[in-house]
């Protein structure tokens, strides 16, 4: 199996990490990978907002926590956090954000760190506590954040899918 066939069939995603820092030159590879995504048109109407900082991560998490009602959420947290943003006009904006989301679990898990999908924010964007801490990252305030990327070293083996979707073959 090649290295490609092999990432895409064997990545998973991670729900505990260690808290072991990425290295930085690893992490703008895999913002990279995320911006060389597909695209609707070619347009790439997206931001990519890294967030290094637990601290900073944690308080997102803290304002979900209250504006959703959850309790002790934490996104599992990450060392890192990817948060790939797009205009609320844009058409394709959302798909563009899975392809780059794709893109970037796919490059993290080439470097053995661990990734899972945080889909939280797209109807909580514009609550007054979370746009506060999205001006704060400078993610613009005409964006939607459809989907993050919580990034780390995996702290325990992820579980192996339970089911795939089906194939058919038309002759
Ligand atoms: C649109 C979308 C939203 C998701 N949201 C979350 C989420 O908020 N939290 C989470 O733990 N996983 C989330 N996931 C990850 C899925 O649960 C996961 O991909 C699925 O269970 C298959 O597991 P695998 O990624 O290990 O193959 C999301 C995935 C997608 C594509």
């Amino acid at each position: 199996m090649n290295q490609v066939m092999e990432a895409l069939l064997k990545r998973r995603s991670i729900r505990a990490f260690q808290e072991k820092p990425i290295p930085r030159e690893e992490i703008e590879q895999i913002v990279e990978a995320g911006r060389y995504a597909p695209s609707g048109m070619g347009r790439q109407t997206w931001k990519f907002t890294v967030v290094t900082n637990r601290e900073k991560i944690q308080r997102l998490a803290t304002a979900i926590e209250k504006v959703l009602g959850r309790e002790n959420y934490d996104m599992y947290a990450p060392e890192v956090l990817i948060i790939p943003s797009n205009e609320k006009t844009s058409k394709f904006g959302k798909e563009d954000n899975a392809c780059a989301l794709e893109n970037i679990f796919l490059a993290a898990y080439s470097f053995g760190i661990g990734s899972v999908w945080i889909n939280q924010l797209q109807d909580i964007c514009d609550e007054p506590q979370i746009r506060a801490i999205l001006d704060e990252f400078e993610i613009p305030a005409d964006h939607v954040v459809y989907g993050m990327a919580a990034l780390g070293y995996p702290a325990a083996d992820p579980k192996q899918p339970n089911k795939v979707g089906q194939v058919h073959f038309v002759q």
